[in-house]
């Protein structure tokens, strides 16, 4: 399938088994992963492959591989966080390997983290245990289109379907011409303190989502001076 495809029929997997990815696939991740791209240049992340062993989760993880992913400590790094490694999860995916974001984790003590930067995420991937894919939109529980967007824009349904922390699809749009403004919403005091760092992971996953779904069109650009809406953050705007 291809990434695009893969968007349809993706799920976070979480049931392993224990054995080892084989070399092929570990040399093409490497390999998709040197060849992503930020969406906000400038705001510095990175990743390396660990064992599950180098981290502690509140889950058990069987698999032996995790993506330890590292960011500058704002949020236009973590946007790039999510924008690049959903096009890593997708292209796992469609190497018949599961993947699962996981925020509820930790590094091992002594495990080095870049320089200026901090965990911002771990993913951990491997063989799936009998966890098929999704066969149709509705085996995704999400928000309706006219939930997440001011006009039913079709185009936003691989955003509607994407993954988000706790499934909490943060995410809004509305129209203006040919732009689509990217919206966040605004967190109140208790969820920012679980959610804050999650939920530009999620915008960023948002925008991997439309990326991958027009990677002619896909346009991404902030205003000088950006259009407001209560109860939102604005993250930038997007010509499809
Ligand atoms: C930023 C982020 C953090 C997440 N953290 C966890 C986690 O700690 N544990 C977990 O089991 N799932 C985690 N998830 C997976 C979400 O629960 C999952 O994406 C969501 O429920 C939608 O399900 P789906 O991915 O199968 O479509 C995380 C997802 C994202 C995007």
């Amino acid at each position: 399938m291809t990434l695009k495809e893969m968007i349809f029929h993706r799920r976070s997997v979480r049931s392993y088994c224990a054995d080892e990815v084989d070399e092929t696939s570990m040399q093409a991740i490497r390999t998709f992963m040197a060849g992503l791209h930020p969406l906000l240049p400038g705001a510095g992340t990175e990743a390396r492959i660990i064992r599950t062993s180098q981290a502690n989760f509140l889950q058990k993880w069987k698999t032996p591989h995790a993506l330890a992913i590292f960011a500058e400590d704002c949020d236009d790094a973590l946007i790039n966080v999510g924008f690049m490694y959903q096009q890593l999860d997708l292209y796992m995916q469609s190497l018949g390997l599961g993947s699962c974001w996981v925020g509820l984790g930790w590094l091992a003590d002594g495990e080095p983290v870049p320089e200026g930067m901090r965990l911002a995420i771990l993913l951990p991937f491997g063989n799936p245990a009998g966890v098929p894919l999704r066969e149709t939109s509705a085996d995704f529980k999400r928000k309706a289109l006219h939930e997440i967007t001011d006009v039913p824009d079709v185009r936003l349904e691989v955003v509607r379907i994407a993954p988000s922390a706790t499934n909490s699809q943060p995410w809004y749009f509305t129209h203006e011409a040919d732009v689509i403004h990217v919206w966040r919403e605004e967190l109140g005091r208790i969820k920012q303190r679980t959610l804050g760092k999650m939920n530009p992971i999620d915008m960023g996953i948002a925008l991997a989502h439309l990326y991958t779904a027009n990677p002619e069109r896909f346009v991404f650009s902030r205003w000088q001076e950006p259009p407001v809406r209560e109860g939102y953050i604005y993250v930038g705007s997007v010509k499809l």
